[in-house]
């Protein structure tokens, strides 16, 4: 949707007129638009880290994580490890299609964290998303243009912990990183 092609929005992604009113009903049938905040929020998620503090010795792959260590989850760098998800860099809202989320790790998708101490705004804050997009994809139409900055895709990220198996998570053309 935010990518440079001509047609910003699909097909589908309004089954109901453009100006009818966004019914909590119809922003539920959107499944395009479900699918686009998705992966909106998995390139950039906005909990850039999640901790957890271990309440008991525990081991985990031959890792000893010991009592009261503060453990850091950093969803950015889950988000874009390739063996999940395959070209990490490009806007694919495909990921998230019904069949593709059936297969989903849900430990490797985490913007509104998981578990007892998850996210309680999660819903409300996906419906706003929904709100706003839709109403702005009702008005307007968007396009790039001679200014449109285009991000990027050459991203680097550096991840270095005690049970990092993955190590280093390289960008599209595979520098070595970290
Ligand atoms: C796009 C919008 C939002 C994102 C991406 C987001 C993300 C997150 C994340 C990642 C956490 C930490 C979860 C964890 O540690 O497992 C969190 C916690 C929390 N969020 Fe949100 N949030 C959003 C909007 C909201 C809204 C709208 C509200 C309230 C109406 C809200 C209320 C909370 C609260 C109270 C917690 C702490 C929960 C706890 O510690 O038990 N969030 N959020």
């Amino acid at each position: 949707m935010l990518s440079c092609g001509k047609s910003l929005m699909p097909d589908n992604l309004f089954p109901i007129p453009l100006k009818a009113p966004l019914t909590y009903n119809a922003l539920m049938q959107m499944e395009y638009l479900d699918m686009s905040v998705n992966e909106i929020l998995r390139l950039f998620p906005l909990g850039g880290r999640l901790e957890r503090v271990c309440k008991k010795d525990v081991e985990i792959n031959g890792l000893t994580i010991p009592k009261d260590t503060v453990v850091m989850i950093p969803p950015s760098i889950l988000h874009r490890i390739p063996e999940y998800w395959p070209e990490p860099e490009e806007f694919r809202p495909e990921r998230f299609s019904k069949e593709n989320k059936e297969m989903m790790d849900p430990y490797v998708y985490l913007p509104f964290g998981a578990g007892p101490r998850n996210c309680i705004g999660m819903r409300f804050a996906l419906l706003s998303m929904k709100v706003a997009i839709a109403s702005l994809l009702q008005n307007f139409t968007f396009r790039p243009c001679k200014e449109t900055q285009v991000r990027n895709p050459d991203l680097h990220l550096k991840t270095q912990g005690k049970n990092s198996n993955q190590g280093n998570i390289t960008g599209q053309k595979g520098e070595e990183s970290g």
